[in-house]
């Protein structure tokens, strides 16, 4: 058997939970689960004779069938095949509705642990991280960052972010750093530049870098395998934990072989590469099956794991029954198990890719060919992040005076051009115009003024709309266009590019 060389890392732990201490009453629920033989008179769970519910059917598609089973369901509609995945109270199955019904594990039932756990595997081998059972993604960050984090830390993450979740830390105390990011996602470089340049007047160095490595949300970049083994190497160099935001990590495209044959592999995760267990991943069933069904998976050092159940027998308790049935037996043996499982996923990435291709080529029609803005092509995920060139409006600054402004001084960075200005002029004739964009100043990270962690103030860069292909053919057809008639009209007196 093989043994993990983890290291030690509850030095990484925040001062709430160290202090946290256990739920002693969820010690004696878990002897009761741990040992159904005893007779219990400890715990209030209702009789399940008394749910109102005896069976739950759940007919999901069919992944036997059909060369693609994502094309044959869009297809084939209201008479897709289907498969029903059965559970009862008393009926065998995997998990029991009896079972998923009641109070119960911190971490997630155990059928669905070790499901999620063969998920991890397959597509990770992580032998030695352990599985703990989130309502989803957005759930386990807020937790993590809560385990990890407090008044005086300062965490690390990409610059343009999925804003909520820094939001969510700096309430807690947590300060953030912003790091650049390309289309290749995070500059391993501008990370190790501003961990060896550290002030440590300023405070505790960074100890927690927070990222989304594929199909980054709002930018659409994804890290490279070869940034991603040296951003490893930084933090196993800097000790620092990396908290891998990874819900479109099965939506990877151009992953075919050139010739065809057989499909690519997905990229390695930072989790795949972890021999320190100084890796948390943060997986979701929100972008492959439903985000409503508010259910994932953490995946981590068991330190961080008997921790995050701490807090968890302190909180939310444990995810709902519903969805840990579901997964399992859709999972399990009487459902897709992995084959099918991966067999959807890949029709989902065929599927995504296409709308991508949709969305790249309507905006090459209607919007790059005015020369007014630009993109790249996205790699995975959900969004399409377009530079807006700003520099060409009539009314554009691009040198503001720095004298007599906030934040003047020594090493200050404060906006030289108004681009935020001109972007929510733009964002409000965009919604005049009946479009609903997203602007990039909403996923900014703040920076100290201070210090030069970005080689200018974000606002200047924020000249981005992050635009999204997961919806449907007609809204991207109906959308861009209008996108295009805007800009003209926004950018009218400007000079032919
Ligand atoms: C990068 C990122 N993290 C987390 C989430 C939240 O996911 P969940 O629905 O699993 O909470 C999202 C959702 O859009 C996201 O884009």
């Amino acid at each position: 058997m093989s043994t993990s060389n983890f290291v030690d890392v509850s030095h990484h732990l925040s001062p709430e939970t160290r202090a946290r201490g256990v739920n002693p009453m969820k010690d004696i629920i878990r002897i009761a689960l741990e040992n159904p033989n005893l007779i219990a008179l400890a715990n209030g769970d209702p009789d399940s004779a008394l749910n109102p519910i005896s069976r739950i059917d759940y007919s999901v598609a069919s992944v036997t069938s059909g060369e693609d089973p994502v094309l044959e369901w869009i297809a084939l509609g209201a008479n897709a095949p289907t498969q029903v995945l059965s559970t009862s109270q008393d009926e065998e199955s995997k998990l029991r509705l009896r079972t998923a019904l009641r109070y119960g594990h911190g971490a997630g039932h155990p059928d669905a642990l070790q499901t999620v756990s063969r998920l991890t595997n397959a597509y990770h081998h992580a032998p030695h991280h352990v599985p703990t059972m989130t309502l989803g993604n957005a759930d386990a960050i807020t937790k993590v960052f809560r385990l990890l984090g407090g008044p005086g830390d300062y965490f690390l993450a990409d610059e343009f972010t999925f804003i909520p979740m820094p939001l969510a830390a700096e309430a807690h105390g947590v300060k953030w750093v912003p790091v650049t990011i390309d289309a290749g996602g995070i500059v391993p470089e501008e990370l190790e530049r501003i961990l060896a340049s550290w002030d440590p007047e300023r405070g505790r160095r960074p100890h927690v870098l927070y990222t989304v490595p594929s199909g980054q949300n709002p930018t659409g970049s994804t890290l490279t395998v070869e940034r991603r083994k040296r951003i490893y190497e930084i933090a196993q160099r800097y000790d620092l934990i990396i908290v891998e935001d990874d819900p479109y990590y099965f939506l990877q495209y151009d992953l075919d072989k050139a010739d065809g044959t057989a499909p690519k592999k997905f990229p390695p995760s930072f989790l795949s590469m972890d021999v320190d267990g100084r890796v948390i991943r943060i997986d979701s069933f929100s972008k492959i099956m439903a985000p409503g069904m508010r259910l994932g998976w953490i995946t981590s050092h068991p330190t961080f794991h008997n921790h995050l159940v701490k807090l968890i027998d302190l909180s939310t308790q444990h995810p709902h029954g519903f969805g840990q049935v579901l997964i399992t037996q859709l999972l399990g043996p009487s459902g897709w198990q992995l084959t099918g499982f991966d067999r959807w996923v890949r029709g989902l990435c065929a599927e995504y890719q296409r709308r991508r291709d949709l969305l790249l080529a309507l905006f090459a029609r209607d919007v790059a060919s005015t020369g007014l803005a630009s993109t790249y092509v996205p790699q995975a995920g959900m969004f399409l992040w377009a530079r807006v060139h700003f520099e060409r409006h009539p009314r554009f600054k691009g040198a503001l005076p720095l004298e007599g402004r906030a934040g003047d001084g020594e090493g200050a960075r404060v906006p030289r051009t108004n681009t935020r200005q001109l972007m929510k002029e733009l964002f409000d004739a965009c919604v005049a115009g009946g479009l609903l964009i997203c602007p990039a100043y909403v996923f900014t990270i703040g920076t100290d003024p201070k210090y030069d962690d970005v080689p200018s103030h974000v606002d200047d860069r924020s000249h981005f709309i992050r635009l999204t292909f997961a919806g449907s053919e007609e809204t991207m057809t109906a959308g861009i266009p209008i996108l295009g008639r805007v800009l003209k009209e926004f950018f009218a007196g400007a000079p032919e590019a």
